[in-house]
């Protein structure tokens, strides 16, 4: 009976860690040069390469030693099997239930719940198609132009994040708008250009109770009252939430449900994406849930050696608990791409950002990093500095796509794509900076100068994702990965990454404020510099 526990292995790794030293990523390919062909793998027409991360066959293979003696096994099939692994709050995890063919059966509590998946998945396939084809009128006949999601989180990241991915896809006489801040300028620029009598809103909201999407809700309600008759409103009004009871009393006229075993933030594989159905089409998003689907077969079936997304994890994980590098760039090379950042921050760091175990002792090491990003090739004029020449080194993810449109190249921008992680990996010394001075005639004293200040430590490690293209499959696919791969981050880390209860404080506390704003002076419960500041704003 192996005695090996994940605490040893831990250790182990921090000893194997201790070895390698600051071997730099450059030493390794000299001393290696097929660690490439060995550190890549293949999901589902995802090919992931991440040979230039401080990783050696050794790391590997404990990292690996890891997953195994964590269970990550057993604990993955839990989920898959809809057992409650959501410990704090008692609930299963079966956002991918929401992607599985309907042919499949997904047991909970003794009962399959693929026929209520399935049957909402026609209703909103439905719906979706009476608006794209004009049925869906108005209140006053009209076919409806504008859609408008008011959802925040969950509720909006995701859909919000694949409507821009896929605009290809777009319907052309449908215009799609998403609305989440509290700020009423956001709800204002959009009714601006919006009629009453062609706009669908579709309030979405897991608990149809937070704050934001209420207040934006309620805002909408009142733009639509001046307008329209009260009889007419609840055309305009589609609630998709795990609360329907509260939808059809707030007055939406339909209402789309989903389950508590659905998280927020892994959410928009169900009906709160209706807005994206809406604007691409079911046809568009079956595809993005089999490329998903597809991706949850090879986690499922893949040899832990050759499963994307436990590989991805082990590198993350190895950065940032054994090389102490509590931050992640996410770099998506296409503009399609550009929520994905946003998308992954609520994924990961509200998933992951814990730092007590499923039994609630202290984790006791680094947990998720704080992940950020922006598309590429911007990311390289604004922050890029910092990650070449910054002391702190600031692993990162390529995500590059081979061909993001028809009628133009994209070799300029996966060019820089993979001329950044080359510049961040092999970086450049200070001698190989003033000889290259000289070379362009500077004197040796200003060589001396500038060279220092044209260094590159290099050492910078990333792991780059290409697809062929952006399509609604390989999308899907793409998001599986990232889910699954801070699945694996969250179980060898033995924490529970499908509740939320740091966002709690800050909500009541939110709500404390503004009683006292709307009292107009601070009660005692405000400390002196929250007192003071209220005091201002009341003023
Ligand atoms: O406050 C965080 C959170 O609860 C997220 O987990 C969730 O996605 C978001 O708020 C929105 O919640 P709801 O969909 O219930 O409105």
């Amino acid at each position: 009976m192996s005695t090996t526990t994940p605490e040893s292995v831990w250790q182990r790794l921090a000893a194997h860690r201790a070895e390698l030293g600051e071997r730099h990523l450059n030493e390794l390919f000299e001393a290696d040069s097929t660690r490439a062909g060995r550190m890549q793998a293949e999901a589902c027409g995802l090919f992931l390469d991440y040979s230039k991360n401080r990783v050696t066959d050794e790391t590997l293979r404990l990292l690996l030693d890891l997953a195994k003696t964590s269970g990550l096994a057993q604990r993955r099939t839990a989920m898959f099997e809809g057992e409650r692994i959501n410990t704090t709050e008692q609930r299963a995890v079966l956002h991918t239930a929401l992607r599985r063919p309907a042919s499949e059966v997904v047991m909970l509590d003794g009962r399959d719940v693929m026929p209520d998946v399935v049957a909402v998945r026609e209703r909103v396939a439905r719906f979706a198609e009476t608006v794209r084809c004009g049925d869906w009128r108005g209140h006053d006949g009209r076919p409806i132009t504008d859609i408008v999601n008011i959802g925040i989180g969950g509720s909006d990241l995701g859909p919000l994040m694949v409507c821009e991915a896929l605009k290809p896809f777009a319907h052309p006489r449908l215009r799609l708008h998403f609305v989440s801040n509290v700020d009423g300028v956001q709800i204002d620029d959009v009714l601006r250009s919006a009629d009453p009598g062609t706009t669908l809103f579709i309030v979405a909201s897991k608990t149809f109770t937070t704050q934001e999407t209420l207040t934006n809700a309620e805002a909408a309600k009142a733009w639509l009252a001046a307008a329209l008759p009260a009889e007419g409103m609840a055309r305009h009004f589609i609630g998709v939430t795990a609360a329907p009871d509260k939808a059809t009393a707030f007055g939406c006229g339909r209402t789309f449900a989903f389950r508590d075993w659905v998280g927020g933030r892994y959410s928009l594989w169900s009906a709160v994406s209706l807005s994206c159905v809406i604007g691409l089409g079911w046809e568009a998003f079956q595809e993005f849930l089999g490329g998903a689907a597809a991706l949850d077969r090879h986690f499922l079936e893949a040899p832990l050696e050759r499963n994307g997304p436990v590989l991805m994890a082990l590198a993350d994980i190895y950065n940032v608990d054994g090389l102490n590098r509590p931050a992640r760039s996410v770099a998506p090379y296409a503009h399609a791409l550009r929520r994905l950042p946003a998308f992954l921050q609520q994924l990961e760091m509200e998933s992951n950002g814990k730092r007590v175990r499923r039994d609630g002792s202290p984790v006791g090491r680094q947990t998720c990093p704080v992940v950020f990003g922006e598309p590429g090739s911007n990311g390289q004029h604004a922050f890029f500095q910092q990650l070449h020449q910054g002391p702190q080194v600031v692993p990162l993810d390529f995500v590059i796509v081979g061909r993001t449109c028809e009628d133009a190249s994209s070799t300029p921008l996966w060019a820089n794509a993979l001329a950044q992680a080359q510049a961040l990996m092999q970086g450049k010394t200070e001698g190989q900076a003033r000889a290259e001075l000289l070379a362009s005639g500077a004197s040796e004293a200003e060589a001396d100068r500038l060279a220092p200040h044209k260094t590159f430590p290099g050492d910078r490690p990333s792991t780059a994702i290409l697809m062929e293209a952006l399509t609604p499959r390989s999308l899907g696919a793409l998001i599986a990965l990232y889910e699954h791969k801070t699945f694996v981050e969250g179980a060898l880390w033995d924490i529970n990454s499908f509740d939320q209860w740091g966002v709690e404080l800050g909500k009541a506390l939110a709500k404390a404020v503004l009683k006292d704003a709307q009292a107009g002076a601070p009660s005692s419960n405000l400390d002196p510099s929250t007192a003071d500041l209220l005091r201002r704003l009341t003023a």
